[in-house]
């Protein structure tokens, strides 16, 4: 199995990407690490925390990240209107007995890429912050790190918290530009293809009715993210954003990717976003879009088959 990374800002759409992936025979998830994003970072630990100890899995450490953006400046959003107060539906969870250990996000992923070089991925499922520090902080970790999955961007497509950004991208742009910069393996799932993936309000029904733990859980936390989709957008379903990024991890197959470089755009009503650059005969001059380092967009999704996989896994016991 393919170790996996996960660094999340739990989060009710983390929170199913977290079961979903310890519920996949294709990766063993080696650590959680934790990120501001839908909630602040040291709820994130906390609730990171508790989903292992839902799972049945405190064997799985815990390293917290970043409470401030990489370059310490940006006012951090908070997205506790889509996925409640406690970033978990508002559900009144008890606190979790376990805590996280001594290593910083960054510092564990340093380690974990130095002790299996390669081998590990690291799916992010919130901003960028921790994968930038690790950048940063260690020169070989792009090339150690076996690959990065990240869910962010909106390629062509509106964002979701304006026009112009994805809300993980938005959360810290300067880390998100180091990040597709590094020349690490990265692979992005953005907007374009997960507001294809949409969990309807029949297949919670489903998870309520599966005696499964994991559906049981989740179909009590969603209720406070499908008013969210009902109020935003209209909707009767819910998008599967950080789902779809596990699965990227696990079979590409399910997805088509576009090779180019991605930059951020860090200023001005913009910041936040991605722009995608794959023409093959590169204009020389413009060498801040040409002498970088490639990245893999998912363009395309097999979101039926997602949906499906989604489902299927965590309504096992
Ligand atoms: C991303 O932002 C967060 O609200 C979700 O958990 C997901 O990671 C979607 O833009
Ligand atoms: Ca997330």
């Amino acid at each position: 199995a393919r170790k996996i990374i996960i660094d999340t800002d739990p989060g009710i759409d983390d929170a199913m990407a977290i079961f979903l992936a310890l519920q996949s025979p294709e990766v063993e998830v080696i650590g959680l690490t934790t990120i501001y994003g839908n909630v602040y970072t040291s709820l994130a630990t906390r609730n990171a925390l508790h989903l292992l100890e839902v799972a049945g899995r405190t064997d799985i450490p815990v390293a917290e990240g970043s409470h401030v953006t990489i370059t310490k400046g940006t006012k951090l959003r908070i997205a506790s209107f889509v996925h409640g107060a406690d970033g978990l539906g508002n559900q009144n969870f008890l606190p979790p007995s376990g805590k996280p250990i001594e290593l910083s996000a960054a510092a564990f992923m340093i380690e974990q890429a130095n002790q299996y070089p390669g081998e590990v991925t690291v799916v992010a499922l919130g901003p960028l912050t921790n994968v930038a520090l690790a950048i940063e902080e260690d020169p070989a970790f792009a090339e150690k790190i076996g690959q990065i999955v990240l869910l962010g961007g909106a390629f062509l497509v509106n964002g979701n918290v304006n026009p112009a950004a994805e809300a993980n991208i938005f959360g810290d742009p300067e880390a998100a530009d180091i990040v597709f910069t590094s020349g690490a393996d990265v692979v992005a799932v953005g907007l374009n293809v997960t507001h294809q993936v949409v969990l309807t309000e029949l297949d919670r029904a489903k998870l309520e009715q599966s005696n499964g733990k994991f559906a049981q859980y989740l179909s009590k936390i969603l209720d406070v993210y499908f008013a969210y989709h009902q109020e935003s957008y209209l909707m009767k379903g819910v998008y599967l954003h950080d789902p779809t990024a596990i699965l990227a991890a696990i079979d590409p197959s399910l997805m088509t990717f576009m090779e180019g470089v991605v930059r951020v755009q860090t200023s001005g009503i913009t910041r936040g976003l991605t722009i995608l650059y794959n023409r093959q005969k590169r204009f020389g001059e413009y060498t801040e879009w040409t002498d970088k380092p490639t990245s893999k967009v998912a363009v395309t999704v097999d979101a039926p088959a997602v949906v499906k996989l989604v489902m299927d896994r965590l309504m096992e016991s």
